[in-house]
């Protein structure tokens, strides 16, 4: 039985992800703080964890990966989004919250999984097109996102045998959309503008939608050097992509 491992699997992208795994049929082994209902339960072995304690994560793994000697997929979705704000207004200790969960989390669990038996043929971080954009506002988020797009190809290195990729997955409407569309001000922060006209339209996925993305981009994703960064909408709406890097 083929088997993935993905964090933040509770809600929104890593849900659906979770969901599409358990579909195929794959084994899968997850973590998050809570833990919703799947419809496979039998095939999900679920560990509750917080990645913001970055000292229990190995323990937290050794125990949910105990029997497991081989990976097909590892995704790490789990992350937090911080408050849109200008940078002047964000504390290196907001920073460091954020980047905690968004980065250093999936540089603990990367050196476990370097370090165990475990065979591994491809690791998906799930990052952001906020990692390239620089969009006003996005602070600690743009940044933790741009950090991660470094892990991914600093590790490509010392993972020999298993395919890296850090990917963009597009607007997809979770909780963090519900905070960008109803709390920020996008006449302070006009990227939001683009992220509001997207809000009920084809170019905002359902997490669903988005996770049957990342589903079917494993196998495309190889042909990019390992470490890459790469946003699915190269892949999937190559025309919205193109538009998107003329802003
Ligand atoms: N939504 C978008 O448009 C979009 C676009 C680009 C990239 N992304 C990326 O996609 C990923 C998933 O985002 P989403 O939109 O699905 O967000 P979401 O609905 O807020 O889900 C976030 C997930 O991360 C987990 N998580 C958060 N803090 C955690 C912690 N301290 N410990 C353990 N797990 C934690 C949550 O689980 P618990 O709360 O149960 O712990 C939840 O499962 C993120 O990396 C995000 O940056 C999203």
């Amino acid at each position: 039985m083929k088997s993935v491992f993905i964090t933040g699997c509770s809600r929104g992208l890593g849900k659906g992800i979770t969901d599409i795994f358990l579909e195929q049929g794959y084994s899968v082994f997850g973590c998050s703080r809570t833990r919703t209902g799947n419809s496979f339960d039998n095939n999900l072995v679920h560990q509750t964890c917080d990645l913001s304690d970055l000292e229990q994560i190995p323990d937290t793994l050794r125990s949910l990966l105990s029997n497991v000697t081989q990976l097909d997929v590892v995704i790490l979705s789990a992350g937090i989004l911080g408050d849109i704000k200008l940078m002047q207004d964000t504390t290196v200790s907001e920073l460091e919250q954020i980047t905690n969960i968004n980065v250093w989390s999936n540089k603990v669990i990367l050196d476990f999984l370097l370090k165990s038996d475990i065979a591994i043929k491809q690791i998906i971080l799930i990052s952001s097109g906020a990692s390239i954009f620089g969009n006003k506002g996005w602070s600690g988020y743009a940044l933790s996102k741009a950090t991660l797009n470094m892990l991914a190809k600093l590790y490509a290195h010392e993972f020999s045998d298993t395919h890296i990729a850090a990917i963009a997955p597009g607007l997809i409407d979770t909780g963090m959309m519900d905070y960008l569309c109803n709390k920020v001000d996008s006449e302070k922060f006009p990227a939001l503008k683009r992220i509001k006209a997207a809000k009920g339209t084809p170019s905002m996925l359902s997490p669903q939608e988005a996770a049957q993305n990342v589903f079917e981009a494993l196998v495309p994703l190889t042909d990019w050097k390992s470490g890459s960064f790469v946003d699915l909408r190269q892949i999937f709406s190559p025309d919205e992509y193109a538009e998107l890097m003329k802003k």
